[in-house]
């Protein structure tokens, strides 16, 4: 018998049922439903022979579905129904006692829950993974000039090492996000029911260790309607995402001829269909482009969630594509970028000749009128004016006649000229977190630390 006389409607099943997606969660809800069973078996709720035929059913389930024999049925609505049929095909009547105190609603977040925590803990070792590479490519730069920019115009000369440094730390700052999300993932949905308790006198904190998590959810009905720790991954995969589309876009513009300043290795490249010549970076342009796809997974469950009354709605099964795109993409995209970092090809020439820019110098100069006596602001106007004429003659700073100078103001003198030797910009940098050697080699100690 059941509630409904009539048929569900082809098309409604169509947008209802979750399986042709839900089926990840088929490995978590084994394990769920093993420790459920036993805590039932241990609580008096069912015998200890119930609890091994339904053991031994769940071991054969998770055997099929790891070998991909898993009977899929017609009317299977979702992996969490499929499991309980094909549980009770294997160890009979039992199979339906398997459902007792537990309702799906709590049984689908704990699923959810142990995948986040999954994915998240994959997301730390593959942010720590990256990061490491970034701070091995670091060290092997670790003196090699570059201009650094702002609004991509040459603004003030960098170490190689330092630009890449600081990908570095936001991989760090990620890595620390996911194990936050880690740590959202810690209170056990499962005993909630389908709302309100359920009435066997279970033991929640048996499962919770069982299951490893560390405590359980205290409220029954934040239980089942809290999918914050999705949201908290999406947060931490969108940040991610968008550095590594920061990440790929300098490499995509510094693959270019017109910067030159590195070449992916042929495993990351791609050739052209009709222009024999061409070498795409296409592996650096696709994690730029990813960043967006992964943001919009957070932005669309927010609108899943915003307004959602309390507790479990349908709405809530769409939680699930947007969390398995968004692990899927910055899974790739992580072991992607890590590839393409340990063999990227950097010219130290091109670097060096585009750092060799004497204008990058041009806070330098103002800085020197600064140490002698001179307001900051007085100082900025006087350089730009010799920036200014040495543009309007085409002439080099280091160009300039002593009289121009003096004209500009008489405290320029040799020290100007002393200043634009290439290089000596960068080693004055010695604020904390700056440029000179030193202070990078400080960097790398700490980020080496940060990643231990
Ligand atoms: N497939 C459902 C989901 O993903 C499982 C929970 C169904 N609960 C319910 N009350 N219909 O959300």
């Amino acid at each position: 018998m059941s509630r409904f006389a009539e048929p569900q409607d082809a098309a409604f099943r169509a947008l209802q049922d979750s399986l042709a997606f839900d089926w990840r969660l088929g490995p978590y809800d084994v394990q769920q439903s093993r420790a459920h069973a036993a805590m039932l078996a241990a609580q008096g709720i069912i015998s200890a022979a119930e609890r091994d035929q339904l053991h031994a059913a769940l071991d054969q389930v998770e055997r099929e579905l790891g070998q991909g024999s898993f009977p899929f049925a017609d009317g299977d609505e979702d992996i969490h129904m499929a499991i309980e049929r094909r549980v009770t095909e294997l160890a009979g009547r039992v199979g339906g006692k398997l459902h007792t105190a537990r309702s799906r609603n709590d049984q689908v977040a704990t699923d959810v829950a142990m995948f986040v925590r999954a994915h998240a803990g994959a997301a730390v070792e593959r942010t720590a993974t990256l990061a490491r590479t970034l701070l091995d490519v670091a060290e092997k730069h670790l003196d090699w000039p570059m201009p650094g920019y702002t609004h991509l115009q040459r603004a003030q000369a960098v170490y190689l090492s330092h630009h890449l440094l600081a990908y570095c730390w936001m991989l760090i700052r990620d890595r620390d996000r996911f194990s936050g999300v880690v740590a959202a993932t810690a209170a056990l949905p499962l005993g909630a029911g389908a709302l309100a308790g359920v009435n066997f006198d279970t033991d929640r904190e048996l499962i919770a260790r069982e299951l490893g998590f560390a405590g359980v959810a205290e409220n029954s009905i934040d239980a089942v309607s809290n999918r914050d720790f999705v949201l908290d991954y999406l947060a931490a995969a969108a940040t991610c995402a968008t550095h590594l589309s920061r990440l790929g876009g300098e490499i995509v513009l510094w693959s270019s001829e017109e910067f030159g300043f590195c070449e992916v290795a042929d495993a990351w490249a791609s050739g052209s269909s009709i222009m024999p010549q061409k070498k795409n970076p296409d592996a650096a342009e696709l994690l730029r482009a990813k960043a967006p796809r992964v943001a919009a997974h957070l932005v669309a469950l927010h609108g899943v969630l915003h307004g959602l009354p309390l507790t479990y709605n349908k709405d809530m099964q769409e939680d699930k594509e947007h969390l398995f795109d968004a692990a899927d993409t910055i899974e790739l995209c992580l072991e992607a970028a890590d590839g393409m970092l340990g063999s990227i090809r950097f010219s130290r020439d091109n670097l060096a000749a585009a750092a060799a820019d004497e204008m990058l110098a041009a806070t330098d100069v103002a800085d020197l009128l600064v140490r002698r006596g001179m307001p900051f602001r007085e100082a900025h106007g006087v350089v730009g004016g010799l920036v200014r004429s040495a543009i309007d003659q085409d002439k080099a700073l280091s160009d300039l006649t002593r009289e121009e100078l003096t004209r500009h103001s008489p405290l320029l003198d040799e020290q100007f000229f002393a200043l634009l030797q290439n290089g000596a910009w960068l080693e004055t940098k010695r604020s904390q977190g700056g440029t000179s050697l030193p202070r990078v080699r400080e960097q790398l100690e700490r980020a080496r630390a940060a990643l231990a």
